[in-house]
């Protein structure tokens, strides 16, 4: 059934708020051609029924604060609640980006702590708090190893090399960099294959940019070999690190090599991660690419904190003022809360999470690529398509049924009917095992009652919906009949 919109609400000359009447008219201030002819058709409501229209829609949303949320690649956990309050505070909040250095020395510190932070938890030697998202952070990496090759002349490198388990934002960003992509198929079992390497490798190759852990839910245990194949042939090693969680206390991508990684604050920092809010992805490099990271870059003078913008071989600014500065209180709220002990922990309960789901369906379901893995794992619907025609869109659908929200699907690419798998630490036990015990009933059924799965979701306020005609015939605004 269609949901009434405001539209269908409206009844003439309901109001909300009286606002006073203006100082002057439009006429006193617009140019003539800038006026409407007639008043905007808007709905009359009265602000609760505004208020209960959107309170209603928002219930309807599925979100980590009601259900658990498996979505894999994406790290979709639980963000405390304490660390809203502290970004709300108005001493951040309302701080005006261009205030005065020495009356924003508070915000200027947090910054450079969470740097400096961040730094120690990837290994590397700086970190530039600048890029948006993890796709922004990996552009700006990218721009900043161009900007390092032509420092030194070398301008014949235009290829990156990205294997072909990685998220699309990687060759995106590679492409929105001026230079091409080569995919690395991956070995048997699923890593980097160091010979399929070496044929990529040459001297016009930029790059490798490499997910470690990777989507596979894989650690990329020849990472140390790969690396230096890659610096040997005179190329830079960029780690996508959106799989942080899996990481965090145990292993730094410095230390394997890599010269710069991104990390995801909406993922692995407690920023709510979805719905196109605001997010960050700042990027850690290696000493000999600091110059060339973003401007402004915090530095000490005299005894005080302040923004430099005098750095000649910067790439410039990657996103306005100085990047998304609430998402970085959260980060600098979650790192302070949890501590280096209990960051370690985080880590070592996200992949016992995504491991006790392997362990408790890989019977049940395809498990493409076998043994330990990281914060997620991948299974497959393969044998239950060609034996029911039951689909893992059909399975995700399903899910929502019970309440669950499906896990990603049909990514990484090379694996066929995939179902990625990402607990998180922040789920407890009785939550894993309900979705363990749904997803068993749920293979029962593909084998028992296939229809009950062809046409989920059942429960939902909005039916299986023309995912197609969703993306080719968008619908983004409401219209009279
Ligand atoms: C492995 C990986 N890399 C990069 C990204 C891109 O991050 P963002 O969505 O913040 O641009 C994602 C996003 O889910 C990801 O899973």
């Amino acid at each position: 059934m269609a949901q009434p919109t405001l539209f269908d609400k409206s009844q003439p000359g309901k109001r909300c708020t009286q606002m006073p009447s203006a100082a002057m008219a439009a006429e006193e201030f617009l140019p003539a051609d800038q006026l409407r002819a007639e008043a905007p058709r808007l709905p009359e409501l009265s602000e609760p029924e505004i208020a209960r229209h959107y309170a209603r829609l928002a219930g309807q949303n599925f979100n980590v604060d009601a259900n658990f949320y498996p979505l894999g690649s994406c790290t979709m956990k639980y963000n405390p609640k304490v660390h809203e309050e502290i970004a709300g505070a108005a001493g951040f909040s309302r701080l005006h980006p261009s205030a005065p250095d020495e009356c924003a020395q508070g915000a200027l510190r947090l910054m450079r702590e969470l740097e400096t932070w961040l730094a120690q938890i990837l290994g590397m030697d700086a970190v530039s708090l600048q890029p948006p998202a993890g796709a922004a952070g990996e552009f700006t990496s990218l721009r900043v190893f161009r900007a390092w090759h032509d420092s030194r002349g070398d301008t014949k490198r235009t290829r990156v090399i990205v294997p072909d388990t990685a998220h699309g934002t990687n060759p995106a960003s590679v492409a929105r960099c001026g230079w091409d992509v080569t995919v690395l198929k991956s070995g048997e079992d699923g890593r980097v294959a160091p010979e399929a390497l070496a044929d990529a490798l040459g001297d016009d190759v930029a790059a490798l940019m490499l997910t470690n852990p990777s989507t596979l839910g894989l650690f990329e245990t020849r990472v140390l070999e790969v690396n230096a194949m890659v610096h040997e042939a005179g190329g830079l090693v960029y780690c996508d690190g959106a799989n942080m969680n899996a990481l965090l206390g145990h292993a730094r991508p410095g230390d394997m090599g890599f010269d710069a990684v991104h990390v995801n604050l909406h993922k692995t920092f407690s920023t709510p991660h979805g719905g196109g809010g605001p997010g960050a992805g700042p990027i850690g490099v290696v000493a000999k690419l600091e110059p060339f990271l973003p401007s402004p870059r915090i530095v000490e003078r005299g005894g005080a904190l302040a923004w430099d913008w005098d750095r000649p071989e910067s790439i410039g600014k990657v996103q306005a003022w100085f990047g998304n500065f609430l998402v970085a209180v959260r980060a600098w709220a979650y790192i302070q809360a949890n501590g280096g002990e209990g960051l370690r922990q985080v880590a070592r309960d996200a992949v016992l999470a995504a491991n006790y789901i392997r362990a408790s369906l890989q019977e049940t379901w395809d498990l493409p690529y076998p043994g330990v893995c990281m914060h997620e794992c991948v299974l497959s619907a393969k044998t239950l398509k060609n034996a029911t025609g039951i689909r893992a869109a059909d399975v995700a659908k399903r899910l929502l049924d019970y309440g669950i929200h499906p896990p990603t699907m049909y990514f990484p690419l090379i694996v066929e009917e995939a179902l990625m798998i990402e607990p998180t630490e922040t789920e407890s036990k009785a939550a894993m095992d309900y979705f363990i015990e749904m997803m068993q009933e749920i293979a029962q059924d593909a084998a028992g009652r296939p229809d009950l799965l062809h046409e989920a979701p059942h429960e939902t306020p909005v039916r299986r919906v023309d995912e197609v005609a969703a993306a080719r015939k968008p619908i983004l605004r409401w219209r009279e009949e």
